[in-house]
């Protein structure tokens, strides 16, 4: 059967939690929490970009008397995430938002997006965007958190990654992964197939092919430059200890002038 090729995240969606079956969203929130307690003297409105299926929002609700609003291009990874926060009776507010188009009018004391997300944005143009787009709904004193994943990181995970397999009930998923190192473009290509479940049988198969632009720190860093940014931190991996080229994830914190 040739698969039928798909937007990004929406066959992959009910497969979503499975992929990142190993990943500590609860140590993940713990990290965003203490940057956020650390760099912002009352943060009560936040904000998640590219939230997946929630995971983390969820979490984070959990943690503080937050007010949380979470948006995700995907309307697929949005329902799963609506899902789950009627199954955890939280009121987290779930919403399909494209971060290169943000269309809100209120502001937020903070503002995330975690797991690589801004590594789909392939182009250093669209990194400045999506960092102008968040300045505009940002209140003065206000903070943007966002990590990216650099060629170090792409190098190191590329090989464990590709041919890696998971099933969850009715799909099942096997991934292929490749680096293109001179143009720092990650390629994840999932072929999902979609079982009977009487019988176990495929009945469907898609493709979702993903592209990411790995960023060093010293480009994002000339980025951030022409932005209105202050720069507060860069953060090595999962640790508030300072990110260096070497780092294979960096988490930024930027804030928004207090005076506008
Ligand atoms: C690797 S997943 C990370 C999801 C979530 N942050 C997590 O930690 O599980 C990347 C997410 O970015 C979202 N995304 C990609 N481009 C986007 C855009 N332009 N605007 C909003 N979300 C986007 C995808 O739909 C996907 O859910």
């Amino acid at each position: 059967m040739n698969p039928e090729r798909k937007e990004i995240y929406t066959s992959l969606a009910p497969l979503y939690d499975t992929l990142m079956g190993d990943v500590d969203y609860e140590s993940w929130a713990d990290f965003i929490d203490e940057i956020m307690q650390t760099h912002h003297f009352d943060p009560i409105e936040i904000l998640e970009l590219a939230c997946g299926t929630g995971s983390l929002a969820l979490s984070l609700a959990e943690l503080e008397c937050y007010t949380i609003t979470a948006t995700d291009l995907s309307p697929s990874m949005v329902d799963v995430a609506r899902g789950k926060a009627a199954e955890f009776e939280s009121d987290v507010n779930f919403f399909p938002m494209n971060y290169l188009n943000i269309n809100l009018q209120k502001k937020f004391d903070c503002i995330y997006t975690v797991f690589d997300s801004v590594n789909y944005l392939k182009k250093k143009s669209e990194v400045k965007l999506f960092l102008e787009n968040s300045y505009k709904i940002l209140k003065p004193g206000g903070l943007l958190i966002f990590d990216f994943s650099t060629p170090k990181n792409s190098l190191q995970s590329v090989d464990y990654l590709n041919n890696e397999e998971g099933d969850a009930g009715r799909f099942r998923y096997l991934r292929s992964s490749r680096y293109d190192a001179k143009e720092k473009i990650h390629y994840n290509e999932f072929e999902i197939d979609e079982l009977d479940e009487q019988t176990g049988k495929v009945i469907n198969t898609f493709r979702e092919v993903h592209t990411q632009r790995a960023y060093s720190l010293n480009e994002m860093l000339l980025i951030v430059e022409q932005t209105p940014y202050h720069q507060v931190a860069k953060y090595d991996g999962f640790d508030l200890i300072d990110a260096d080229e070497n780092s294979a994830r960096v988490t930024m914190v930027l804030k928004c002038q207090t005076q506008q």
